[in-house]
């Protein structure tokens, strides 16, 4: 959808002290997954605290197209009335994802193995986005792809009328290509398994567990191997989406490096899989206080007191990855506050994020007087002790993590820092701007 908006240009200036409560949307990788599996299920499933950005939005007009009934009662509360495993039917029209990489690779795998076609299309960040990751196992299953050069969008997916269960190693550590593969199993007889070598964001199982698939989870020395027995019939559930962890990411980043902040973050998602950035600012010396854990919707969450804090430079081992992939936008701007470097390895998978998330930082943190190394695969931010220039405007490449990124810079930099398009926000975080003025920010 950001390919078609006007540009929104926004700067943020240096701020007094945030406080007050920080209300985080929900969580978009749980969204995306209950709108999907309620599709999928036979009846009523009910959703609270739906993510209503346009990734996820885009979701739910492509299931609605594939045959499902998906209506919105009110703030975040929707019901998807599913077609069933094997139920989809052929969409009329082109679907298109927007912005959306998780939309697309999970909803490819969830047709697949039915024997309809489907063109799927998306903005242009989208169309540069590898999608063989997706279509050389689902091609496995049976289903035959018809791709632009490099295997980009736009692409058409015939279903495959007989598939047949596939075996697969993950060749990169990514939740959304395990999920596309185990959404494609469903409907394959007997089992699908899964083996990733690193453990990546669980959403997918959990849910399809709480909706009433048999899955099963092994430690195995090739890495974690992940079973499913296809052709169940899922029970539509009642899901309350948790609070996002990768959006509270920047308000709680913002409190931590503006002096005098204090802020409250209530029912903030703390699933293992996605923890990696707040253990990273716990080492770097933050005061983050998890209170009230409990559980919501099948995954724990907490509330979170964060106060601003003196930081040091850490080293964030390459294994901590998968946990915290689309924190290191937001991380590299702490890092340009703390005193001492910070070093952060295991970055391949940031190359082909909505945009190459290590090359668009290092662009914007020096153009604002940070200095930099990156490396294939790696990027060392070379903390300031909390004296960052600022003065730059940054190209945000449809990219709404280095948009909110620099917007935090922002409001810590001597000068202001500016962004060349705020639009893109609103794929994942559509109260972003709103929500940090309420708690003081000036953008
Ligand atoms: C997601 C998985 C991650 C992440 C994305 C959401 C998901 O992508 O970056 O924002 O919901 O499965 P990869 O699977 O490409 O790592």
């Amino acid at each position: 959808m950001s390919s078609h908006a006007e540009p929104q240009p926004m700067t943020a200036r240096k701020s007094g002290p945030l406080t007050g409560v920080a209300e985080i949307p929900g969580d978009k990788s749980v969204s995306h997954r209950a709108l999907i599996l309620g599709a999928l299920s036979v009846g009523r499933t009910r959703i609270t605290g739906l993510l209503e950005g346009q990734d996820v939005l885009d979701t739910a007009k492509a299931m609605q197209a594939f045959g499902a009934s998906v209506n919105r009662l009110g703030d975040g509360e929707w019901t998807v009335d599913g077609v069933g495993v094997g139920g989809f039917a052929e969409p009329e029209g082109v679907i298109d994802c927007g912005n959306s990489g998780t939309g697309v690779r999970l909803i490819m795998g969830a047709m697949a193995t039915t024997p309809i076609r489907a063109t799927f299309t998306g903005d242009a960040s989208l169309s540069r986005r590898p999608m063989g990751r997706v279509t050389d196992p689902l091609a496995l299953f049976g289903a035959e792809f018809a791709a632009r050069e490099g295997g980009r969008l736009p692409i058409t997916v015939t279903g495959v009328a007989e598939p047949v269960p596939v075996r697969y190693v993950l060749p990169v550590p990514s939740a959304q290509v395990k999920s596309a593969v185990l959404l494609a199993g469903l409907n394959a007889p007997g089992q699908t398994v899964v083996v990733e070598h690193e453990p990546t964001r669980d959403h997918t199982e959990r849910m399809l567990a709480g909706f009433g698939a048999t899955i099963t989870t092994a430690e195995t020395p090739e890495g974690r191997e992940i079973t499913l027995t296809g052709r169940p019939e899922l029970r539509p559930q009642d899901v309350a989406v948790p609070r996002d962890p990768s959006s509270a990411a920047f308000p709680v980043a913002a409190a931590l490096i503006v002096p005098g902040s204090e802020i409250r973050v209530p029912g903030v998602s703390r699933n293992p899989t996605r923890d990696g950035f707040y253990r990273t600012l716990l080492e770097m010396g933050a005061d983050i206080r998890f209170e009230n854990e409990r559980e919501e919707g099948g995954e724990p969450v907490a509330d979170l007191i964060v106060r601003a804090s003196a930081l040091k430079g850490v080293d964030v081992p390459a294994e901590r990855a998968p946990s915290m992939i689309d924190e290191y936008p937001i991380l590299s701007v702490v890092a340009a506050m703390a005193t001492g470097p910070t070093t952060m390895r295991g970055l391949k998978e940031l190359r082909v994020k909505e945009t190459d998330r290590i090359e668009a930082m290092a662009v914007g943190l020096r153009a604002n007087g940070v200095e930099v190394e990156t490396g294939d695969a790696h990027m060392i931010v070379q903390g300031t002790g909390g004296k960052v220039a600022g003065g730059a405007t940054v190209a945000t490449h449809l990219d709404h993590r280095i948009a909110m990124s620099f917007l935090v810079l922002g409001l810590v930099a001597e000068s202001p820092v500016g962004i060349d398009d705020a639009a893109p926000i609103a794929t994942s975080f559509p109260d972003f701007v709103p929500l940090m003025r309420r708690l003081g920010a000036a953008l």
